[in-house]
């Protein structure tokens, strides 16, 4: 594994006792054309019972950022560094015997599509109670209860009939009920949603996102949720990730990060999505360009090429200094908080109105 050059400055885990504790995270592809800098410095905490929600746009590094966490990237085609926390145990250099015991009951993750993790030979039962068994050493019988309740804790019709149904014997929304169901199996400590319910229909999406919220009671659950969807993320999360080429660019609770949002790439985001109460006729404003390439990202603060505001930071910081982003409340951002604050009161509280 090569050791990539720490960011100066940047928190070690020493600083922290969060449950889960990820610490100038990186995380690069070795591809045909080059080096992928997928994550590229990321630093963020999570406690035991709270939901940390990830927003970004497309490739801005969410799911290799969780894929990593659950250590599912091939050593072969990854270079990983930093450090990852878990309860106090080191992920990044864990073996992955110790990471398959942990993926099994520590941690667990729903996938945006159900046919990443349910396989098409298995009965939906048998993928639910093997693991259970295996992490548990419960009964056969134990196990069965488990999956059905589990199964129709989800919202799975008829679910002892059901367990012996092949994947493809369920709809769409049922695969995806049936894969959450997999994932609560063994009340994971940490559970990794990434756009877990886009698929569903609008009822079976507040169901589940009730059930997950029930279950973070009930057992103190630390979730970290992707998605698209402002209205989900704001019911949903405690704290906000702003995420954009790989590094994290903004952090808060929910409500400073969608109420009063500091970084000129989150108020992009933010114009460019449906507001929470907006009806349908409300004018969204995109960001202009594209994500960069994470092959040759670009120098200094990533989103230089796209930000309407970076002639109002003297000099060439903007192109050549990468702008830190401080602990706690925060973004990564050259601008001095007045400049932020007359431009977001002038230019940017209006249009999320
Ligand atoms: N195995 C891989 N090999 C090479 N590049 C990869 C690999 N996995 C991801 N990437 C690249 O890493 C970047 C981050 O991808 P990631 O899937 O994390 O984005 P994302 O934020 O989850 O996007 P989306 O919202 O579309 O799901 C992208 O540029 C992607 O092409
Ligand atoms: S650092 Fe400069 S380019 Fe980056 S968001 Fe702030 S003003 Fe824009
Ligand atoms: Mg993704």
């Amino acid at each position: 594994m090569t050791t990539l050059t720490k960011e100066s400055g940047a928190p070690t885990s020493a600083d922290t006792d969060a449950f889960l504790s990820v610490r100038d995270l990186r995380v690069q592809f070795k591809t045909e054309d080059g080096i992928v800098k997928a994550v590229d410095g990321l630093t963020f905490d999570l406690e035991r019972g709270k939901t940390l929600g990830i927003v970004g746009e497309s490739g801005s590094g969410k799911s290799v950022t969780n894929l990593t966490i659950l250590g599912l990237h091939n050593p072969q085609f990854s270079t990983i560094d930093g450090e990852i926390l878990l309860d106090g145990k080191e992920l990044i250099t864990a073996r992955e015997s110790e990471l398959e015991k942990l993926r099994g009951n520590k941690m667990a993750m729903i996938f945006q599509d159900p046919l990443t993790a349910l396989s098409p030979y298995y009965t939906v039962g048998r993928q639910l109670s093997e693991p259970y068994i295996k992490h548990t050493g419960a009964s056969k019988k134990e196990a069965k209860d488990r999956a059905v309740q589990m199964l129709e804790k989800v919202g799975i019709p008829q679910p002892k009939a059901r367990f012996d149904d092949y994947p493809h014997q369920f709809s769409g929304g049922m695969r995806q009920r049936a894969m959450i169901a997999m994932a609560l199996m063994c009340d994971p400590d940490l559970l990794i949603a990434d756009e877990p319910t886009t698929a569903l229909d609008v009822t079976v999406q507040a169901q589940i996102l009730d059930l997950l919220k029930d279950l973070q009671q009930e057992f103190g659950t630390a979730i970290i949720f992707i998605t698209h969807d402002l209205g989900v993320i704001s019911n949903m999360a405690d704290d906000l990730l702003v995420m954009y080429a790989g590094r994290a660019v903004e952090r808060g609770s929910v409500k400073e990060v969608l109420h009063t949002p500091k970084h000129p790439y989150t108020w992009g985001l933010l114009s460019s999505m449906p507001r929470l109460d907006s009806d349908i006729h409300q004018a969204l404003t995109p960001i202009p360009g594209s994500p960069p390439s994470l092959l040759t990202p670009p120098s200094g603060c990533p989103f230089h090429p796209r930000c309407a505001f970076k002639s109002e930071v003297p000099g060439t910081a903007c192109t050549d200094e990468r702008p830190p982003l401080a602990e706690g409340r925060a973004a990564a951002c050259h601008l001095t908080a007045e400049q932020r604050q007359t431009i977001f009161i002038d230019q940017i509280q209006p249009r999320l109105r």
